[in-house]
């Protein structure tokens, strides 16, 4: 069984990030979403890793590598422009052979892993298996409808009056049945493959789709909200742990990680809270749930339920809660006045 993953897309949800970076290596508790994926996959068993990407190649190849360092084998599958999680099957046809596939999607968040439902697909071959779990709001998503045996009777993507509240989650397990169902289908009205129609073109034809509820946590990574969600989640499942140090005058409460040569000074953390590699944290008040990545320098701040990317440098401010903050960003207080050199789409809130 291979891995099909999709880190292509633009993420516009998640402007102003995704101007400089790909949404798959946002850090949750400090690690790029797209590991999780990666060590996911392999914990089910599945070494074999395709790995869709788009302009953000280069970026991607740089965090990932040959997926060694995880145990894992990438071949890389450039795709010109997003055109759908479907054409990403076609383009990835070579790659897959005629081998059973999980297609998993970068921006996915299951840190509760997919062994159990890969066996339920190995156990039974149906030609497409797909993950759904139960949210407010489904029309942020595909949606499935069950008949009253539970079987599959349609899927709809982002229906505006969505027929059930079970969400498609982005992991999907397919026999090679779906190469016939992706050459069918026509681009949909907004130009694209979708999966959800070559999915809805299988049950046409007699397929067996099945739907399994999923068990564990599971968030699409889309919004920064969701980002931050997952921090707390993630945070919450810290070991502690110092590989830095962490002065007489400062005190560490609950469960907090000190990465390598990182530096606490006068200062308390409340965790669970994670301080990267070299970063120093002087006369501040951190956490709960926040991820400080790696060479950020944060002074005379309290901070909280936030991530704050490597080399960003906040000092003086007083209540940040919430947050996100992207790399070697500089956040300071000013006397007088208030100063912002701002970049397209941030998000800025400032108390009255
Ligand atoms: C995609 C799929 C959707 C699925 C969602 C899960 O949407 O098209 O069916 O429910 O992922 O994350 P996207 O997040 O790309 O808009």
């Amino acid at each position: 069984m291979k891995a099909l993953v999709l880190s292509g897309g633009s993420g516009t949800r998640l402007r102003p990030f995704s101007y400089s970076m790909p949404k798959q290596l946002i850090p949750i508790a400090n690690k790029p979403v797209l590991e999780y994926v990666l060590e996911s996959i392999r914990d089910a068993g599945i070494t074999d890793i395709g790995i869709v990407v788009g302009d953000w190649a280069s970026a991607i190849d740089e965090a990932i590598g040959d997926g060694s360092r995880l145990g894992v084998r990438v071949t890389y599958i450039r795709q010109d422009e997003p055109r759908g999680l479907g054409h990403c099957v076609a383009i990835a046809r070579d790659f897959l052979g005629d081998d059973d596939f999980v297609m998993y999607l970068g921006d996915n968040f299951l840190p509760d892993g997919i062994l159990r439902s890969t066996e339920e697909f190995t156990a039974r071959r149906p030609a497409a298996q797909v993950l759904v779990y139960k949210v407010a709001d489904p029309r942020q998503f595909g949606i499935v409808e069950l008949d009253q045996h539970g079987n599959v009777r349609g899927l709809v993507e982002k229906p505006e009056q969505p027929v059930s509240d079970l969400a498609v989650v982005g992991v999907y397990f397919f026999t090679s049945a779906i190469h016939d169902a992706v050459d069918a289908i026509p681009p949909s009205a907004r130009g694209e493959l979708e999966i959800t129609d070559a999915i809805q073109w299988l049950l046409t034809n007699g397929a067996e789709v099945r739907a399994i509820e999923y068990q564990g946590y599971w968030k699409d990574t889309g919004r920064t909200e969701d980002v931050l969600e997952c921090n707390r989640h993630q945070l919450g499942a810290l070991r502690s742990a110092n590989l830095g140090d962490v002065d007489d005058a400062s005190e560490l409460v609950g469960q907090v990680v000190i990465g390598p040569g990182a530096r606490v000074l006068r200062s308390r953390i409340e965790g669970p809270v994670v301080v990267g590699a070299n970063t120093v944290v002087e006369a501040s008040n951190i956490g709960p749930y926040t991820a400080i990545g790696e060479n950020c320098l944060v002074r005379t701040t309290n901070l909280g339920d936030s991530i704050v990317l490597d080399g960003a440098s906040i000092s003086d401010v007083p209540g940040l809660r919430g947050s996100l903050i992207g790399r070697s960003a500089t956040i300071r207080s000013r006397a007088t006045g208030r100063r912002m050199v701002v970049g397209d789409d941030a998000w800025i809130e400032l108390a009255a």
